[in-house]
């Protein structure tokens, strides 16, 4: 494990406006940064634009501007959105910065003194969008594969890179480095084009066709072919190579990219560094694409999806974390807004959120929100292997984050979310607090409760850092404390009894989009008499009965009704129940909790209340004992 970490995003093209794929690459390497801060690495993380090129040109003609008031204009827009999307990138680099510009000089001369850069005429067939030469083996139907344009046939003298020097070492390195390029199917990928002889790289373009670039140092009528002076930028950006950031920073770098530049990231790149004897990347990390509909983001198409408005709309955090949790990194993901809303309701509102004011509300409710302090004696038998769920949580979760598998380590940390929801069920609190002799159990319950949401917090904090910090806050934590170290998270009692809990708030408030009209409203629906008997039925008229499970969203008793509670239940859309249970049940400890509803039962009236709807539940000698499930399921999940 290296004390530094060194993580850069590929710097996106000015032709166009910032989107949800870039946004999705550039969070990636805020969280992965983010995580590695959690180590006590110290960390470099590196965006910013490419601005040189053919396209640009164009683009800013179509403008009418200058390409420098035209990149200007664009890599602001890139720069602007990173803060709003809570990204903290330590440098922001553009390809036209002068410092940068000097060190793409300094390695194509070395380069070129080393040999391996050539003059030669080449004729060849041009793809001005790519901006770079095709063969015909790469083209389909005759048209490049991205533009589906046919290319231009352009003959020039060009200075050409011999990549095919070092095609050997380059199959030698990633053999004996299997996880540099990753996930592997990426790096059988690049080994499988390396089966071909490669050919040699045209690295410059005449002036008399493009000036927008970096002249080269032995031949001031051409300049640079964009690639070869934007890959650079992971070099020029750490001051490269006199600076000690590179020094200090380069041994543990790591690239962010989607499999669109796989080529010049998994080829061009490693051949260029060993040519220039600087030492190879440490990982090259490749994601897929975010399709929109099953196909590709695209202007033509009209299918760009905006951060910002994503980000207006449902917050940052839950934006992050609905582009973490939803992409297998390395696949492809499908985007839509209704599987967003869903995410946010069901993880984070539901899972995470109902469980945080569950547990600050019933340490106010027993101890005033003041921490209890736990009696050794009952802390052994009520923690249930809570210490131990923690501990292989975050071993779990630390593995996944290293392999920037972020949806595994975030499903690890649901399963916990889910363990401690259960934990609430199995010890009862309301029970407990009902009895003075087993005061001790309780404080030891919430306690133990408490320290599970203090893991909670540290490990969302790289993917949600916001609430992270707010819930630091309500779980009274010093500001000061590092509360997402990883060893923090790996101890247990950290949590300081006699800390005095600010009152809970809602972390995610559920978005009823749709289905909230769906709701039919009191007036709409017919009273019928209150109906507690059960005649015999049979098969087919059990088959009419419509079960759900449903999930307690709010619940509040009823004035001058001893038995009775009204819950507000999620079954997709939300309804009231009014159920006879409030002799058993703290309707706070209630909402979270998974329900089995009677989902088509004629709405009844209950103390003027309208109820749409009835719990199951067993009845004993001790009254209604609701009836739950085995692990949660999606609310309005029907039961056969
Ligand atoms: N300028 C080059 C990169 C040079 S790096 C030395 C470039 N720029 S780009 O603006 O086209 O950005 C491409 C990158 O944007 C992808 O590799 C990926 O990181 C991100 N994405 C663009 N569209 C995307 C999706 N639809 N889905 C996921 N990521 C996407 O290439």
């Amino acid at each position: 494990m290296s004390d530094t970490f060194y993580i850069t995003t590929p710097i996106y093209y000015v032709n166009a406006r910032p989107h949800l794929g870039h946004a999705y690459t550039t969070i990636v390497a805020d969280v992965a940064c983010r995580f590695h801060s959690m180590k006590k690495s110290e960390t470099f993380f590196l965006t910013g634009t490419d601005e040189h090129g053919d396209k640009i040109v164009r683009a800013a003609k179509k403008e009418s501007l200058s390409p420098k008031h035209y990149v200007d204009k664009i890599s602001r827009l890139f720069r602007d959105l990173w803060p709003e999307l809570n990204i903290a990138h330590s440098a922001f680099i553009r390809t036209t910065d002068p410092a940068h510009m000097t060190v793409v000089e300094q390695i194509l001369q070395k380069i070129y003194d080393q040999g391996d850069i050539y003059f030669s005429e080449y004729e060849g067939q041009y793809c001005f969008g790519c901006e770079r030469f095709y063969t015909e083996r790469e083209l389909v139907n005759g048209k490049c594969p991205d533009h589906d344009t046919e290319p231009e046939i352009i003959r020039e003298s060009n200075y050409f890179f011999k990549m095919s020097n070092y095609q050997d070492w380059l199959i030698g390195y990633i053999n004996e480095h299997p996880d540099v390029i990753r996930p592997e199917r990426y790096r059988n990928e690049v080994l499988s084009f390396l089966k071909e002889p490669l050919e040699d790289l045209c690295i410059s373009r005449p002036k008399t066709r493009l000036q927008w670039g970096i002249t080269l140092p032995f031949d001031k009528d051409y300049v640079t072919y964009v690639w070869f002076d934007a890959l650079i930028n992971y070099l020029s950006a750490l001051g490269y190579p006199t600076d000690p950031r590179f020094d200090k920073f380069w041994p543990s770098v790591q690239h962010v990219v989607a499999k669109d530049i796989l080529k010049p990231h998994g080829i061009y790149w490693p051949i260029m560094l060993k040519s220039a004897g600087i030492p190879m990347y440490r990982h090259l990390n490749v994601h897929g694409y975010w399709n929109i509909d099953e196909s590709k983001m695209s202007k033509s198409l009209g299918n760009v999806v905006d951060p910002l408005e994503l980000k207006n709309d449902y917050g940052r955090d839950a934006f992050r974390y609905f582009l973490m949790r939803e992409m297998s990194f390395g696949l492809d993901a499908g985007f839509s807004e209704e599987q967003l809303v869903q995410r946010i309701n069901s993880d984070l509102a539901n899972d995470l959120g109902n469980l945080f004011s569950r547990v600050i509300a019933m340490a106010h409710k027993y101890f005033s929100g003041v921490v209890p302090a736990v009696d050794d004696t009952v802390e052994d038998n009520l923690k249930l292997g809570l210490q131990g769920v923690a501990g292989k949580t975050v071993a779990e979760y630390d593995m996944a984050m290293e392999a920037f598998a972020f949806n595994r380590a975030l499903m690890s940390v649901w399963e916990f979310i889910n363990q401690l929801n259960k934990y609430i069920d199995m010890t009862a609190p309301w029970v407990l607090a009902k009895k003075k002799s087993s005061r001790k159990e309780l404080e030891a319950v919430i306690y133990n409760l408490l320290e599970g949401l203090r893991i909670i917090s540290g490990l969302i904090y790289p993917v949600m850092p916001e609430t992270a910090r707010k819930m630091q806050t309500h779980l009274g934590m010093d500001p000061d404390m590092p509360f997402y170290a990883i060893s923090q998270l790996k101890a247990w009692r950290v949590t300081q009894p006699g800390t005095q809990l600010p009152k809970s708030i809602v972390l995610f408030p559920r978005i009823d989009k749709k289905s909230a009209s769906a709701a039919t409203s009191e007036a709409d629906r017919p009273t019928a008499a209150e109906n507690d008997e059960k005649p015999q039925i049979t098969l087919d008229d059990l088959a009419r009965v419509d079960l759900r499970v449903g999930t307690v969203v709010k619940a509040r008793a009823i004035p001058r009704a001893k038995k009775l509670l009204e819950l507000e239940v999620d079954l997709g859309s939300h309804r009231t129940i009014v159920s006879g249970i409030a002799q058993q049940y703290d309707p706070e400890a209630l909402i979270g909790r998974q329900v089995i509803v009677v989902a088509n039962l004629k709405p009844t009236k209950l103390m003027g209340v309208l109820s749409q709807g009835m719990l199951l539940a067993a009845v004993d000698d001790s009254g209604p004992v609701i009836a739950t499930l085995d692990r949660p399921v999606k609310a309005g999940t029907r039961l056969s």
